[in-house]
């Protein structure tokens, strides 16, 4: 095994959230950043209408599908299969083509959204300024589904990286929104760059 795989998968057992997502039934331990950014900022409730972009293998859906109940619906979205989670449409397919925004519209029947969030990262390259334009590119395309789809004071919650383009779009941000708040959850590893941004009150 390489030196890195070596240490990844050292601190994959050792991580007390994965061992809490295992105990708990999470599909991942990214669940708990959802969890901890909802203890917060009190964005799940019962009857709403969620679209969960990037959400393989599902554990957001956990959280979100369990949150809205059986009034409220989730929408899931990855390029990867997804197993079922109960309560929630999955779509399988890529959010970058147009196709698959399409299916995701399609199976919300013309109902507006009251959160859109958004965990989708590209694969590593390992070409730093190539990473950041892909994630941002992402996480642009989340904020213009959010933008087109959300109610009125509705919500948006969305993964990006701190470098090139980040200040951008938290300006975008700022005009769309009427609060805007960054938020790195105990459960997000402190040498990641990554941090969620959340827009709250849809102007
Ligand atoms: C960090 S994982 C999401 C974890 C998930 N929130 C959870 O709780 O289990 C990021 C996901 O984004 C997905 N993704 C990346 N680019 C995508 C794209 N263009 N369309 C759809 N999904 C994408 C990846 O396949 C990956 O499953």
């Amino acid at each position: 095994m390489a030196k890195t795989s070596k240490a990844w998968m050292q601190e994959h057992v050792t991580d007390p959230y994965v061992k809490r997502a295992n105990a708990e039934g999470f599909r991942s331990r990214a669940a708990y950043k959802l969890q901890q950014i909802d203890a917060k900022d009190k964005l799940l409730r019962p009857g709403l209408t969620v679209v969960d972009l990037g959400a393989a293998p599902g554990g957001w859906s956990q959280v979100a599908a369990k949150a809205v109940g059986r009034t409220g619906r989730v929408i899931a979205v990855d390029l990867l299969e997804m197993v079922q989670v109960a309560g929630v449409t999955v779509i399988c397919g890529d959010f970058l083509e147009e196709a698959v925004l399409e299916t995701v519209e399609n199976a919300l029947e013309g109902e507006a959204v009251d959160l859109v969030l958004s965990d989708m990262a590209p694969n590593i390259s390992g070409i730093a300024s190539a990473d950041q334009a892909r994630a941002i590119g992402l996480a642009e395309l989340a904020l213009e589904f959010a933008l087109k789809h959300l109610k009125p004071q509705g919500n948006f919650l969305v993964k990006t990286f701190h470098g090139a383009g980040f200040d951008d779009l938290v300006s975008t941000l700022r005009r769309t929104f009427q609060q805007v708040y960054t938020r790195k959850p105990d459960a997000s590893r402190s040498r990641s760059s990554e941090v969620y941004l959340l827009g709250k009150g849809l102007k």
